[in-house]
């Protein structure tokens, strides 16, 4: 399918989803939602798809924010809707069941950071800048900023970015836990390229189990986090994929997951 304001790649196992509105530093606005959803819909139901990095076209943004322009003339209904499109996207991608790498060249501002914090894992670029500033336009996140900032760097540092709107660059970022690594920016398409080949060889079953547990696990006491990583646990005892794994280290060689 063809996309107006996306580029889709592929290579081997990893999907690659490209917000391309570098115009307008990729800023979101609702017909880029739209088609985020369909894209990432799209990767989780593609049993060839076993990664996907999601990023911004042109060197300056990963994606800047929600559009200013479109959403300065919402009702509050409108509003509302708006805030709930985004939030159902980024809770999509949190729960796609397959791990999705950010690859953050630039800004991520606004809904940009949210975006990235919906993904599983971020790789950012020694030049990308992170920040919340909804404050400055009288606004508050509205695509789940407040709560997935809170749970990745606590209260202090989420009230802080969001308060202040102030911008931190990925160093910061790294030591606030929202981003797993930082790299020189010619380095960053390797390093990406080398995480998601690793995640595409990694038994899905596998994967789509500690996602579900850590997940879970964020939000629930921790016995009925462990009782769901036991079940999960058990559950990896009927995939061909663990007597594949096993056998292989038994044997000495390389295992070959197939998701089943
Ligand atoms: N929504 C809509 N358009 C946006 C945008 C956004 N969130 N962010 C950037 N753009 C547009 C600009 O309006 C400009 O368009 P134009 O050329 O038609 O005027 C274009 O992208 C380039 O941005 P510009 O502001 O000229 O680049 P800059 O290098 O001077 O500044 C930023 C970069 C990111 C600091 C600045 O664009 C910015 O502050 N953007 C808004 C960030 C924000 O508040 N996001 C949260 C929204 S809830």
């Amino acid at each position: 399918m063809a996309y107006r304001n996306l580029e889709i790649g592929n290579r081997g196992a990893v999907r690659t989803i490209t917000v391309n509105r570098p115009d307008k530093l990729n800023a979101l606005n609702r017909e880029t939602l739209n088609e985020l959803t369909l894209a990432f819909a799209q990767a989780a139901h593609d049993d060839a798809v076993r990664v996907v990095v999601l990023t911004g076209a042109g060197e300056k943004a990963f994606v800047a924010g929600a559009d200013i322009g479109e959403m300065s003339d919402l009702s509050p209904a409108q509003a509302q809707a708006f805030s709930r499109t985004g939030q159902r996207l980024m809770t999509a991608i949190e729960r796609l069941g397959k791990p999705v790498l950010a690859r953050v060249q630039g800004f991520a501002l606004g809904g940009g950071m949210e975006l990235a914090m919906a993904c599983h894992l971020r790789i950012a670029s020694e030049k990308a800048k992170f920040g919340q500033p909804e404050i400055n336009l009288g606004l508050i996140p509205g695509f789940g900023g407040t709560q997935r900032l809170l749970r990745l760097a606590g209260r202090a540092a989420t009230l802080e970015l969001c308060l202040t709107g102030a911008s931190i660059d990925a160093t910061r970022a790294r030591e606030l836990g929202v981003v797993n690594r930082v790299v020189a920016p010619e380095a960053l398409d390797d390093a990406v390229d080398t995480l998601a080949d690793q995640l595409a060889h990694a038994a899905p079953l596998a994967a789509a189990g500690i996602l579900d547990a850590v997940l879970l696990g964020g939000e629930a006491p921790i016995d009925q986090g462990l009782e769901f990583e036991t079940q999960g646990f058990a559950l990896a005892f009927a995939t061909e994929d663990m007597r594949e794994g096993t056998s292989a280290f038994l044997q000495k060689r390389k295992p070959a997951f197939k998701g089943r």
